[in-house]
């Protein structure tokens, strides 16, 4: 019998043309397929996962992650559906930070602060990509050289991030990077889930756990306080499963803040400092998501600010909490906080960070 190029694994990658930039640039799509049929669609502006497939309990695919189909809809603005998040992922207060001395100012894109990198972060760029077939899956390699003093930020800053769909299911996310001069980094990645496959559903009866017996409560601008505050007998507590809008509307302070939950969570410390960090389970559809990591916090984004103004995928528009995102990071702010751990990168350092979605059914 021959062996067809699946079993050797040589098309679990395929590269197309997805679109040009305004420049003429050429925008690529590559599908990262696996042997039981899972498929990520990944363009090379953003690094964005433009459509991911999972399946349902009974074995029936459909995509789970919110984005669009042609790349002008990303062009012309939307809320980092699926992207790379960087220089800094969420926010820095005031856009300003010192280094030895030295104060930066960062663009203030959101309100007074500073988020997710700024006017053109990583989000907006176009990443050079690698991609290939490995045991049962694929692998895209993206990397991107963002120059000193790019959005504000010290440094020549050579950014990698590698995208692995094993066979089981798993989106291995590595990031990697290394400096010229002494900066700050904070990568993540911003996809917006709904397990249940309808977009046009809110998120709010998928059933949420996070590894946290604390929370960084903010203040208006959504900036952390500062203050580490235990989760327990409050909206905050996902140490159980728990429906994500089971208290979203809770009378409580923080979650008026966030128009609902936009906080990042403390992790709890892991053995070998990587481990389990936040599951998703949607009972009807039985999908399951579970997020490992090494990073020390979660922001869990219900969603809060769709506001069905947007198109989604497979008809009509992405209403408010259609999608949560799950962001591995350090802690929002960290810059501007004593006490929180440290985001500084030297040179001669490469700044290691790794996040596994695992998707199964249950
Ligand atoms: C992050 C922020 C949110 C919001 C979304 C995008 O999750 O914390 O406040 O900006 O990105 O809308």
């Amino acid at each position: 019998m021959e062996t067809t190029d699946a079993q050797q694994g040589k098309d679990f990658i395929e590269k197309r043309i997805f679109g040009k930039m305004p420049d003429g640039q050429t925008v690529e799509k590559y599908t990262l397929r696996n042997a039981s049929g899972m498929e990520i669609d990944v363009i090379t502006y953003g690094g964005i996962i433009t459509r991911w497939t999972a399946p349902d309990k009974n074995g029936s695919y459909e995509d789970i992650v919110l984005g669009f189909d042609d790349l002008q809809q990303y062009l012309d603005g939307n809320p980092y559906f699926g992207a790379l998040i960087g220089r800094y992922g969420n926010r820095i207060a005031n856009g300003k930070f010192s280094l030895d001395g030295e104060t930066y100012t960062l663009a203030t894109n959101d309100g007074e602060n500073h988020l997710h990198g700024g006017e053109k972060g990583f989000d907006k760029v176009l990443w050079q990509a690698k991609g290939e077939s490995v045991a049962d899956g694929a692998s895209l390699e993206l990397t991107y050289t963002s120059a000193d003093g790019e959005e504000g930020y010290p440094g020549k800053l050579d950014v990698k991030v590698t995208y692995t769909l094993t066979g089981d299911n798993e989106l291995d996310v590595r990031y990697e990077a290394t400096t010229d001069k002494p900066t700050i980094v904070n990568l993540t990645q911003h996809s917006y889930f709904n397990l249940s496959g309808d977009f046009t559903q809110s998120v709010l009866d998928h059933e949420l756990f996070l590894d946290a017996d604390a929370y960084l409560p903010v203040d208006g601008g959504l900036i952390p306080t500062g203050e580490l505050r235990a989760v327990s007998g409050t909206p905050f507590d996902f140490k159980q499963p728990k429906m994500m809008g089971k208290e979203i509307n809770a009378e409580n302070e923080q979650l008026a803040l966030g128009k609902g939950y936009d906080h990042c969570w403390v992790l709890n410390p892991k053995e070998g400092n990587y481990g389990l960090a936040a599951a998703a389970y949607h009972p009807k559809t039985g999908r399951l998501l579970e997020v490992y990591t090494n990073e020390p916090g979660i922001q869990f984004y219900s969603g809060n600010f769709l506001d069905g103004t947007l198109p989604a995928q497979k008809g009509g528009t992405y209403g408010q909490r259609a999608g949560f995102c799950l962001e591995t990071q350090h802690y929002p702010d960290t810059p501007n906080q004593e006490g929180f751990p440290s985001v500084r990168l030297n040179p001669g350092e490469t700044y290691s960070s790794r996040t596994t979605f695992k998707l199964s059914t249950k």
